[in-house]
């Protein structure tokens, strides 16, 4: 064996001084894959082939410094922030009611960590700290319901829930207008044997239809509460009447409505539904709540279920314990008086908005929670009009494709209960000038 090994080196090592000579060996045909880029090259090319990559990449080219994607924010207080070098009004924030700069949230956080730590690094499938049952309690009686089941974030709620809610034999009907997690969440629930349905419109005629004419043994509905990027409501309360009819569950991904529309702020399927008995809503703990995470409200019974069918429950971590302690804190806010006071200046600045954009004469959305959009249509002009809208000291979103059709364009502006009539006045001057500039449309 030895010597096998040792003649062997020795015939290589006389070879590779003699032939093939380096001129030669270019003439050589290769071995198959010597040329190729290796695989991690490949995969980045094929990833950039893809419609829908080629499309955003070429207009980040195009438009660097002017679509404000890559800014990086410097500081940020209550309602404005530092980017690009220029101090402007940030009409993009989710954090609606202005917890993220509440005190009282704040030291609730702190003192969370204190005492539980940074995280408690386990699963809850092996069980819960004392603090979450509490924040699962405490949401579950500002929303009026027996119960919830936190998530660490609205995708992985919708991602946990819609594949444990509905499976093989099941109809799943998707509003084709609701969140790309919803999206997702549907796709891993059809490949699991869901028969899916995604519906545009997604109105109670089609609805009612689909549910008439499908065979199914339990039909979920699944929709956003309100549209993240338009601001618009679905109409819920009639998709619920048909739901309902045909013996289905709504699903509200509410996460938009979370704390800011409906009676207590328990979100838009509160504020239409004449009971929320056959509805699971999943609300946010990020946006107005400025906490982290998401809830479902269910059952005492349906909870027990999920925690064993629901795959990012089992499988994933938890919202770590400062979080917690600081959700705590904002169902205290949401159950006192003061919370009505938040709700009536974040409609006052959302009125002042839709009012002042109504006389411009410019076209618009929403408004049903706190995101109103102006609509603009192209890619190209979306974003000039963001960025002239950032260069006269105010920051909003330049909402294109994907997260709205090709054409629709919005700028997408955010309302904070702790924004300032001065603050909207000077929105919608810059506004004015804005649709000047850009020839934007009328109603
Ligand atoms: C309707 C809707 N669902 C889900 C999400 C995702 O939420 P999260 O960041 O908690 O995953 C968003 C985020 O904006 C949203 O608007």
């Amino acid at each position: 064996m030895s010597t096998f090994s040792s003649s062997r080196d020795s015939r290589d090592t006389a070879q590779a001084s003699s032939w093939p000579s380096t001129a030669e060996a270019e003439l050589l045909p290769r071995p198959t894959g010597a040329r190729k880029k290796p695989a991690i090259e490949r995969l980045k090319t094929r990833l950039e082939e893809d419609r829908v990559t080629r499309i955003a990449l070429n207009f980040l080219d195009r438009f660097m410094g002017v679509h404000l994607k890559d800014g990086v924010v410097d500081w940020m207080d209550d309602r404005r922030l530092g980017m690009c070098g220029q101090d402007v009004v940030n009409f993009g924030s989710d954090s609606f009611l202005g917890f993220d700069r509440d005190v009282r949230v704040q030291a609730a956080i702190v003192e969370g960590m204190q005492e539980w730590g940074t995280h408690n690094g386990s699963s809850r499938a092996f069980g819960n700290i004392a603090l979450c049952e509490e924040a699962e309690h405490r949401l579950a009686r500002w929303m009026g319901v027996e119960d919830t089941l936190i998530y660490p974030s609205v995708t992985l709620a919708n991602i946990g829930l819609l594949p444990a809610l509905a499976g093989k034999g099941d109809l799943l009907v998707l509003d084709r207008k609701s969140h790309d997690s919803l999206h997702q969440s549907a796709l891993i629930a059809a490949g699991n044997g869901a028969k899916l349905v995604v519906l545009d419109p997604c109105d109670s005629d089609t609805l009612g239809e689909t549910l008439q004419t499908e065979d199914y043994e339990g039909c979920v509905v699944a929709v956003d509460g309100i549209y993240s990027m338009t601001g618009e409501m679905p109409p819920l309360r009639e998709m619920d009447e048909v739901t309902r009819a045909h013996g289905g569950i709504l699903y509200v991904d509410d996460a938009h409505g979370t704390a800011l529309v409906g009676p207590k702020g328990r979100g838009a399927a509160s504020m239409v539904l004449e009971s929320i008995d056959n509805a699971l809503i999943v609300g946010s703990l990020s946006k107005a709540f400025s906490c982290l995470g998401a809830f479902v409200t269910c059952d005492t019974r349906l909870k027990r279920l999920l925690k064993i069918r629901s795959s990012t429950f089992v499988f994933g971590g938890p919202v770590p314990p400062p979080y917690l302690a600081g959700i705590c804190k904002v169902c205290d806010i949401l159950e006192s008086p003061e919370h009505d006071e938040h709700l009536r200046r974040l409609r006052q600045m959302v009125a002042q908005l839709i009012s002042g954009i109504r006389s411009l004469e410019l076209t618009m959305c929403g408004g049903e929670a706190a995101i109103v959009g102006v609509t603009v249509g192209d890619i190209e002009q979306t974003f000039k009009a963001g960025k002239a809208m950032f260069d006269r000291g105010y920051y909003v979103q330049s909402a294109t494709y994907p997260a709205v059709p090709i054409m629709g364009g919005l700028l997408r502006i955010q309302v904070n209960a702790n924004h300032t009539p001065g603050d909207v006045a000077g929105l919608l001057k810059a506004l004015s000038e804005v649709k000047s500039e850009f020839g934007l449309g009328s109603n």
